[in-house]
Parts: C-alpha cells; structure tokens; sequence
C-alpha cells in the first residue's frame, strides 16, 4: 500500500511526513519528524515509554496509527524546554535524582505534566498512582515522586 501523508502540529509548529498507513504514531515522531526523544519500549501500551500530550491529554503513541493523530497538536519531550531553558518538571527531575538511565523518563514527564494538569496540588498518593502505570526500572520511585511534589508549586505558578 501506497505512504500517506499526514499533517499535525508538534510543539507548536505545524509538521507534515509520509508514512506507511500501519505506522505507529510513536515511530512517526521518531523516524520520519527525527523526534527520538519520545521512547519505545514494549510496543503494546504497558510501559508508558512511548507517552505523548495529544490536544493536552497523554497518550501512548504506540497505541495510535500516526494517521490517527492527523490534524491533532502533539507536546513531545522536545517541547517541554522554552527558550534554552528546563521545564520546571524537568528542573525538579535534575534536582531530586528523578532519573538514572533516563529510559522512562521522557514518558513520566509528559505523564507528570498531565497529572498536575488534572491535580494540581496531588498528595503523595496521587502523585504514586497517577504515575503506576509508567514504569521504572531503575530509581524506586522516590526520586521521582519528590520531584513531582517539588515541580507541583511551580508548574501552578507558570500556569496560573
Ligand atoms: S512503548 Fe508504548 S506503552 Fe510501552
Ligand atoms: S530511569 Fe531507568 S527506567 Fe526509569
């Protein structure tokens, strides 16, 4: 079958790829927009590795064909910096070892981003189960919960 042309805007910019119609949307971004921030790890919804904000909600872009995501706006990994400097998410990662191989986390930051989206004031508990379902092999989590409680203030200070 003939690539297919699809259209979104990633980051902020309107983007554009052809692409076989069963690609998935996480090998899209990675191969055909050279966006390898966003990781692929199981393939088949479990990890988290592969999340994405799709029209502000994360999502598994294993789980979607790229011409899915026709016409939607995409928030990557590669966004979340603005002009040269760390998200506040990413700033509390780096300060409070939220991260060792870093496998995960390009999924637990977009991840985290949504869950202060939805709680943005989330105990330790909200915090622990809104990010369950990514999975960590290397830090325990703890690192990573104190980072999402540190960044939780400033994150509602950037948006309010
Ligand atoms: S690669 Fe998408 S959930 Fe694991
Ligand atoms: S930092 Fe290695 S998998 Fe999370």
């Amino acid at each position: 079958m003939s690539d297919v042309l699809v259209r979104l805007t990633v980051n902020g910019q309107p983007r554009e790829g052809r692409c076989a119609p069963r690609t998935l949307l996480v090998d899209f971004l990675r191969e055909s927009l050279g966006l390898t921030g966003t990781h692929v790890g199981c393939e088949h919804g479990i990890c988290g590795a592969c999340t994405v904000l799709i029209d502000g909600e994360a999502a598994r872009s294993c789980l979607m064909l790229a011409v899915q995501a026709d016409g939607v706006a995409i928030v990557t990994i590669e966004g979340l910096m603005q002009d040269g400097a760390l998200h506040p998410l990413q700033e509390a990662f780096r300060e409070h070892h939220g991260l060792q191989c870093g496998f995960c986390t390009p999924g637990m930051l977009m991840t985290a981003l949504d869950l202060l989206r939805v709680k943005p004031e989330p105990s330790e508990a909200d915090i622990r189960e809104g990010l369950s379902a990514v999975l960590c092999r290397c830090t325990g989590y703890h690192g990573i919960v104190k980072a999402v409680q540190a960044a939780a203030p400033r994150v509602r200070a950037g948006t309010s």
